[in-house]
């Protein structure tokens, strides 16, 4: 498959079986809604993620956002944080109901200075802000006009992404359009587990467009607006999709699950064409008449790099017919986020698994770098998330211990490592999370800091896997 990338660097090689290639960009990673709080200052106005929050039953506990960590007020402390860690960057997201409350129009000023105090804040630390434009929490307006499912949002999406880099693109030289439209799209308007809830997988389809959609469109806007040496991406959790058995059946499974959870996205981002089996997959569903010509070109946009977010893998089999969509490991709900797909059967990986219930599974970090270089053999990568969520307690000393966490990450960097090794161009890594923070459906009840948070008193504490990480960032180097 033909990509679009602009800067063809040769790839940093990693020098020994343990140390990582020099220039490595290390770094932590957060988004707006999880962590910022405030939600009614200085002008914001609710997102969709406040609606659903504060709607009874949508969100564990019935936590909302509304204080989170409370980063709104306690940025300070949360730099300086980061820069006893050590880290080179930090990737978080512009809140687009902070900057534009009602989807469109002039920007808040306020809402602006906000993230110009963190970067400059950042920038005299000397840790490289990257900024990620939606990370989930579309204005409320817009979504009372249709939301993701109407292709006017992708126009008001660019206009706010220009918006966004004529205020910040003097500090701000790193840019990422979407996080994980997957999740925006699917676990929003088919299975309903996340903002704004809705179940209706044709609308789901034409929200997974009109992100693709508002992506190219808000690269161009970005390009016009930023200098020259700025670097544009998007960030998907691409799946690593593996087939239970080697069945005819199963490794079908496994195929109309990789185009509905990732050449959905790659195809048109990265190859210009949405592919031909997921449309013929979807057919009885929809005729996909909401793309309009030119569309496809529009979100085909030559990138800088591809940001991959993996957790764990995703591991399917074909059904027998009788059982429903299953366990996909991103909350329970009668409806599926797979339209098209009810006959795949969804199964735990093997292994030890996280408080998510996710399974601990490196080899599927190996291998999906592996595979991406193999589909993409010219296009930069960056790891913009990896972690996990662990049930953390501070103990009577004050003190976080958390051996678990430490062991998922050495084994995913030891999986990035090789995979650089084996000649992926992988040239960075952040951490989710910095802080503990509001993990959507599951509100505060999971924990994916490598800094605890008290959320009574908002007192943070580095967890000991902060410390292991600021050492591996400190050396450029893995512990045996
Ligand atoms: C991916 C999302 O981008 C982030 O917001 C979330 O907290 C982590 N995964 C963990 O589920």
């Amino acid at each position: 498959m033909a990509t679009a990338i602009r800067h063809n660097e040769p790839a940093p090689q990693a020098s020994d079986i343990r140390t990582f290639p020099p220039g490595f960009l290390w770094g932590t990673a957060t988004a707006a809604y999880q962590i910022e709080g405030a939600a009614t200052e200085d002008g914001r106005t609710p997102s969709i993620w406040d609606t659903y929050s504060r709607t009874p039953g949508k969100v564990r506990n019935g936590d909302t956002g509304d204080i989170a960590t409370d980063h709104y007020h306690r940025w300070q402390e949360d730099v300086a944080i980061m820069a006893d860690l050590g880290v080179g960057a930090y990737r978080f997201s512009l809140a687009w109901p902070r900057i534009q409350p009602t989807g469109r129009g002039p920007a808040v000023q306020k809402g602006l200075d906000f993230y110009r105090r963190l970067t400059d804040e950042l920038l005299e630390k000397g840790i490289k802000p990257v900024a990620t434009l939606y990370h989930w929490d579309l204005p409320q307006e817009l979504e009372n006009m249709g939301g993701w499912p109407e292709r006017a949002t992708a126009e008001r999406f660019a206009e706010y992404a220009a918006l966004a880099a004529d205020a910040l693109g003097d500090r701000v030289r790193t840019w990422t359009t979407l996080n994980e439209p997957w999740c925006s799209a699917f676990l929003g308007y088919a299975s309903g587990v996340h903002a704004p809830g809705r179940t209706e997988p044709v609308a789901a389809l034409r929200a997974a467009h009109h992100l693709n959609l508002a992506h190219g469109k808000a690269v161009r806007a970005l390009r016009a607006a930023l200098p020259g040496d700025a670097r544009i991406s998007t960030t998907l959790n691409v799946h690593h999709v593996r087939p239970l058995t080697g069945s005819a059946e199963d490794v079908d499974a496994a195929r109309r699950i990789d185009a509905l959870a990732n050449r959905i996205f790659t195809g048109p981002v990265l190859g210009g064409a949405y592919p031909a089996d997921l449309l013929s997959d979807t057919a009885h569903l929809t005729d996909w008449s909401f793309v309009r010509d030119g569309d496809t070109a529009e979100i085909h946009q030559p990138l800088d790099f591809l940001g991959v977010n993996y957790y764990t893998p995703t591991l399917v089999s074909a059904a027998d017919g009788t059982a429903g969509h299953g366990s996909d490991g991103h909350g329970n709900s009668a409806h599926s986020p797979w339209p098209g797909a009810d006959n795949v059967n969804f199964h735990l990986p093997p292994g030890s698994t996280t408080a998510m219930g996710w399974a601990v599974d490196p080899s599927g970090m190996y291998d999906l770098l592996l595979r991406l270089k193999e589909d993409f053999p010219d296009l930069p990568l960056m790891i913009t998330e990896n972690g996990a969520a662990f049930d953390d307690y501070v103990n009577p000393q004050g003190e976080v211990i958390d051996p678990d966490r430490v062991a998922y990450l050495h084994g995913h960097l030891t999986a990035v490592h090789r995979a650089i090794q084996a000649g992926v161009d992988v040239r960075g890594y952040f951490l989710w999370s910095l802080l503990d923070n509001f993990e959507w459906g599951y509100g505060y009840s999971k924990r994916f800091g490598a800094v605890y948070v008290d959320y009574p008193t908002g007192r943070r504490t580095p967890k000991a896997s902060a410390r292991w990480y600021a050492d591996v960032v400190r050396t450029g180097t893995l512990p045996a």
